[in-house]
């Protein structure tokens, strides 16, 4: 069962050589063959090359991609796709000008979606859940991660996990799962946070442990919500159970999240809205990658991840959607490709190398998905006829997809 595409206009994201991610200068380079064939087999890429070399074999199916381009699928490092209903009531408060942080005092934000979570069954959720995970597919993402933390309680933060399981189970991209149980403190424990740290580490995280149910511990550390000490305390518990951290840090205040990230081995740093020249410094010469959402900072109008600053201090740096109910309703990856580049500043191949290469590694991935390499899995992006690959970030709130495959079958 051998799928050949031939006459690719520009096949994009070429990588003979294995990387594990790309950092500063290097995420400027975006390697390509232009006039290209790809050889699919048994839902890996096994071959490819200039047209001039392009084998003469006897394949079961041919795809003649004249015009179009061949790119890998996106790699969404950050999500949290399962939970029950939405806010958009939420999202009137916010117009009417009030902000994050007072619509959750107010009683809405996590809360509000954790106490809706628990009164949704496991079946309804994974129905609600799995809508959005083919949406997303559809727009070209071909590896996600998703957190928990719309439970709260050990039974809803157990069924999150396990709709993530199944959602594992039943489809083909690779999935990876977040235990983040500390999301939020529940107002049964408003003035006992010690309490709710005690049942997240002593009952939760073993229960997550025993039954393989995370492959990351995520903690929100912020003002309001989890201390740099909070995070600290679960990043060590997470240790012992082999979950490796994966933190929302600095989206609203900069309170050294990012050091202890960094301390604990943290695998990625995601939102970094706020960011100051020691948290930058920081992260120099780590493996922690940094992950922006522009998708956030769009919808709450936060200040957007000094991205351009990072990659300029030679750091590498991954985009996510944050796809949730309440600060990035939205999963496509190609508006926060589009808006990397315009509001980030970053360039189209930065943007790229960042939604492909360095998003796998941002999940484990980056020896999975993410580029075109030989015995990678053939989760691929056709695109429409295209001048250049530059139009892809460029005709913004619009994408440039004709057909997504995954394993090398068309969606
Ligand atoms: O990544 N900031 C923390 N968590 C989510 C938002 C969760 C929510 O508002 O429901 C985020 O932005
Ligand atoms: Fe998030």
């Amino acid at each position: 069962m051998a799928t050949l595409f031939k006459n690719i206009k520009e096949l994009i994201q070429v990588r003979t050589e294995p990387v594990t991610f790309l950092s500063g200068k290097n995420m400027k380079i975006l390697p390509t063959i232009k006039n290209a064939f790809l050889v699919v087999e048994d839902g890996l890429i096994t071959d490819f090359g200039k047209m001039g070399g392009c084998p003469n074999l006897d394949f079961s199916e041919v795809i003649d991609a004249t015009g179009k381009m061949i790119l890998p699928t996106w790699c969404d490092s950050h999500t949290h796709i399962v939970y029950a209903g939405n806010r958009e009531n939420e999202f009137v408060d916010k117009i009417n000008g009030l902000t994050y942080q007072e619509i959750a005092n107010n009683g809405g934000g996590i809360l509000n979606s954790a106490k809706r979570l628990q009164e949704t069954s496991e079946d309804d959720l994974y129905q609600q859940s799995k809508v959005r995970l083919e949406e997303v597919v559809a727009l070209g993402t071909g590896a996600v991660e998703i957190k928990s933390g719309y439970g709260l309680t050990v039974e809803a933060e157990l069924k999150m996990l396990r709709v993530i399981k199944r959602l594992k189970e039943n489809y083909a991209i690779p999935i990876k799962a977040t235990f983040l149980g500390a999301h939020a403190i529940p107002n049964e424990y408003k003035n006992n946070k010690e309490g709710y740290l005690d049942l997240l580490i002593d009952k939760m995280m073993p229960l997550v442990a025993k039954n393989h149910l995370a492959d990351y511990v995520d903690v929100f550390c912020e003002e309001g919500y989890f201390s740099v000490e909070d995070t600290k305390r679960i990043l060590q518990a997470g240790k012992t159970y082999g979950l490796q951290p994966k933190i929302h840090v600095n989206q609203f205040t900069s309170i050294g999240g990012v050091q202890a990230g960094v301390k604990h081995h943290a695998l990625s740093v995601d939102h970094l809205e706020e960011m100051g020249k020691d948290d930058i410094e920081s992260l120099q010469n780590t493996k922690t990658m940094p992950v922006g959402l522009p998708g956030c900072s769009f919808f709450l109008g936060i200040p957007y991840t000094p991205a351009r600053q990072l990659i300029d201090a030679g750091l590498p740096f991954a985009l996510a959607t944050d796809y949730n109910p309440g600060s990035s309703p939205s999963g496509n990856m190609n508006f926060v490709v589009s808006t990397a580049c315009i509001k980030m500043k970053l360039t189209p191949e930065e943007a790229i190398n960042a939604a492909t290469i360095n998003g796998a590694y941002a999940m484990g991935l980056e020896n999975t998905v993410g580029s075109i390499t030989k015995g990678k899995r053939a989760n691929l992006i056709l695109t429409k006829s295209i001048n250049s690959y530059g139009c892809i970030p460029y005709a913004f709130g619009n994408h440039q997809i004709e057909t997504v495959f995954i394993n090398g079958e068309k969606l």
